[in-house]
């Protein structure tokens, strides 16, 4: 019997199957929930059903609530009345976890009178993660269910947990093998005969945990002081000692502050972000077959590059100029994988597994067998014209050749082979093995089967593929390059490097920008602006700090002194910086102001939104998302702010151009306003609008 869209009920005999059918992911959108209640309700009306199974159909019990709905008006039923509804049935209704089955979709497993998980099945509320918390009903049920500790690290975290975990915390009573469909009619038997236990979740005793509560307030404090979602969840687990009604009431109640905080829409935003990057317009294009990958160079970037490759599975090949570098590069590729199975990612026979698919050597020619190449040499034009032009040779036909180059120009580097249609630029982020962007950098010839070869290796490698178009730094180094000035010029003016990224750490960032260039090298900043000194327009306002500390050999975290002193604490800032930057004040005939957190926060992020308006006017990105996404999982951007172009939209485009006109006032070079945010302030629209 169809009860609607996504909704059935399938009968056997006294058995009733209530069968979820919404695809891709059976989220808990309206017509589920409604689904879901007038299924309970014919159940209960029909004499003959003795027994009851809920299960999805496809690769979900349910993933969660609609996340799209999240934010709009509310429509009836809401999922607490559903889930308190199936409770309240007078048959036994089992839930048959397959798949996903996240927040709303765990919220309605517990509301169920018995849970079966099919192995293979994640099991989690990752709500806070989305800004929110279980809304219907996740709070109370899961600790009467788990106990209060284990319901505060799952609800506080967001993990998900697999069959196992679940039996062994109590959120499910049983583990079974076979097709959903197959295992529901098998447990609703069961239930039916009393051989399944069958319970009303909301009528189970807690026992108090004021310990527990403590502990996880003090780890949110420490943690997460700066998130609004996970305190609302312990709150909301808090009442869940006394009546069922009035716990659901308050969870209720936390819900919606955590809807109506801007942190929900930033990592909702985040969340889409993540999925809308993948619309390309080579979409369409078959990706080329790919199971071994070249990577050429074997510094910092080549065994990541090879280690994230090997973690997935491919077979890969590394060549290195002689023997002691490619020795250097094989210890690094063992010690990143080494440290993977330390920390529990990965056993040791899939580690052994990889190394058997990792062959380092120092010929070229070895490549011949490559369906992609990766490119990570030196930083340096004519070095890499020298490998493309070996690889055109080397290479068979179809070769994909990809540079991990971070600024150099990709149609340059296509220009030396003669299949430019199979270059494109692969812009891996450091540690490559772990940061999850990968721009994908698409040249004037490159042919779209191999833009979307990029992006299938991209899904591979677990990362979140971006395409980009090609300039001096593509979407993230470009913008990354502008924003590092104003950091300089706001040192210069009167803040402090420290200052500076302290604030910019309290906006949210994981590490500030003097403290990024130290961890990723002063050396690499500096061959940059050597190699941009011959263009660099004379109205351009220059600050020399940071070369005048690579001058002295100090490189940062590598040397052990940087901006930074590093040593076996907390890093202190060098006392020596603080002389040359007096020193470059009075050269400059600058005296020092005093720059608020909030006035240094507001320049950053204003210089940040500027020029990434500029690379959307240029089309070096497609949409604003795209950005977004780049600096979420390349840049260390705040998840819960969503990216710039999200803020941007938080601050309005009218504000924007104020401020960039204010500070136009001391520095007209730098401070222009991008038409694009002029045309915006003017109609007021918004750059979400235009993903
Ligand atoms: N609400 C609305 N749409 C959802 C959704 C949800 N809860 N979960 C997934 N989707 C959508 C995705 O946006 C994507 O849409 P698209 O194809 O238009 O881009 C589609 O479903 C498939 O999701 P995707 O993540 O690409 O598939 P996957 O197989 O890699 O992963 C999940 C599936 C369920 C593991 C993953 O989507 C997920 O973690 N979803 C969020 C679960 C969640 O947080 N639920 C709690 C909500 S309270
Ligand atoms: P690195 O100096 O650590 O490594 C470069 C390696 O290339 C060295 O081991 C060197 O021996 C090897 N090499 C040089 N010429 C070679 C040749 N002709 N054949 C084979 N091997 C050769 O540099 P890195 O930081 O790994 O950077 C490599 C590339 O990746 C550069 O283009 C850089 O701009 C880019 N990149 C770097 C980062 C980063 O954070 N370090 C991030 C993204 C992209």
């Amino acid at each position: 019997m169809q009860i609607n869209d996504v909704i059935s009920i399938e009968r056997e005999g006294p058995l009733a199957l209530i069968v979820i059918d919404n695809p891709p992911v059976n989220a808990a959108g309206h017509a589920v929930r409604e689904g879901l209640w007038k299924a309970v309700e014919a159940v209960e009306a029909d004499d003959g059903v003795e027994a009851v199974a809920i299960y999805g159909k496809g690769r979900a019990f349910i993933a969660g609530a609609d996340i799209r709905e999240f934010g709009k008006p509310r429509m009836e039923p809401i999922l607490t009345d559903v889930c308190n509804r199936i409770e309240d049935c007078t048959k036994p209704v089992v839930a048959v976890l397959h798949g996903s089955c996240f927040g709303g979709g765990l919220e309605v497993a517990i509301g169920c009178h018995a849970r079966v998980a099919i192995p293979g099945v994640k099991v989690g509320f990752p709500e806070v993660t989305l800004g929110v918390i279980p809304g219907a009903g996740g709070t109370q049920r899961g600790p009467r269910l788990m106990g209060i500790g284990a319901a505060l690290s799952i609800i506080t975290t967001g993990e998900r947990i697999g069959h196992e975990d679940a039996l062994s915390c109590g959120l499910v009573d049983r583990v079974e093998e076979g097709a959903p469909r197959e295992v529901a009619l098998r447990m609703a038997e069961e239930a039916r005969v009393g051989a399944l236990p069958c319970r009303k979740t909301g009528k189970i005793e807690v026992t108090p945990d004021a310990e527990a509560i403590e502990a996880t307030k003090a780890k949110l404090a420490a943690k997460a002081a700066h998130l609004f979602a996970p305190h609302r969840a312990v709150e909301a687990v808090e009442a869940c000692t006394g009546p069922l009604e009035a716990g659901l009431a308050l969870e209720r109640e936390k819900f919606q502050a955590c809807i109506e905080s801007p942190q929900r829409a930033g990592l909702i935003h985040a969340f889409f972000a993540e999925r809308a990057v993948e619309k390309i317009p080579e979409a369409g294009a078959e990706p080329r077959e790919v199971s071994v990958v070249g990577v050429i160079g074997g510094g910092t970037m080549g065994s990541g590059i090879a280690t994230a490759c090997l973690n997935a599975g491919l077979t890969v090949r590394m060549n290195e100029r002689d023997e002691e570098a490619l020795g250097r590069g094989r210890d690094t590729v063992g010690k990143n994988l080494a440290g993977a199975v330390k920390r529990g990612k990965m056993s040791e026979a899939k580690r052994d597994a990889a190394l058997e698919r990792f062959k380092p050597s120092t010929a070229l020619e070895d490549f011949a067998d490559c369906d992609v190449v990766i490119e990570a040499v030196f930083e340096d034009m004519g070095v890499k014209r020298d490998v493309f032009g070996r690889l055109d040779g080397i290479c068979k036909p179809g070769a994909v050749l990809a540079s991990n180059t971070s600024y150099l120009d990709v149609n340059e580097i296509a220009a030396c082979t003669s299949r430019p249609e199979d270059v494109i630029g692969l812009h891996f982020f450091s540690p490559a093995h772990i940061m999850r962007l990968l721009e994908v950098v698409v040249a004037e010839k490159t042919a779209p089967e191999v833009v979307a070869t990029g992006f299938a290796l991209a899904k591979k490698l677990r990362k979140v593929g971006v395409r980009a178009g090609v300039c001096d730094g593509f979407i993230g180094n470009r913008i990354l390059s502008h924003y590092k000035k104003v950091a300089d010029y706001l040192v210069l003016d009167g803040a402090a490097p420290h200052e500076v990224d302290t604030a910019i750490e309290d906006f949210g960032f994981a590490m500030g920008p003097f403290a990024v260039s130290d961890l990723a090298g002063l050396d690499i900043g500096w061959a940059n602006r050597k190699r941009l000194a011959p263009t660099r327009p004379a109205e351009e306002r220059y600050v020399a700090v940071a070369d005048r500390i690579c001058e002295a050999g100090n490189f940062g975290r590598k040397t052990g002194r940087g901006f930074y002193v590093y040593g076996e604490g907390q890093p202190e800032p060098a006392p020596e910086v603080a002389e040359i930057v007096a020193e470059e004040r009075e050269k400059a005939g600058v005296t020092a102001r005093e720059f608020s957190k909030e006035a240094i926060q507001a320049r950053f992020i204003t210089a940040m939104i500027a020029e990434a308006t500029r690379v959307l006017e240029d089309g070096i990105a497609l949409r604003p998302i795209d950005i977004d996404a780049v600096f979420l999982f390349g840049y260390g951007f705040p998840r819960h702010r969503g990216g710039p172009m999200h803020t941007a939209d938080v601050i309005g485009a009218s504000e924007l151009v104020a401020r960039i006109e204010r500070y136009a006032e001391e520095d007209p070079y730098y401070w222009q306003v991008p038409d694009l945010l002029r045309k915006m302030a003017a109609e007021s629209t918004t750059f979400a609008e235009m993903n």
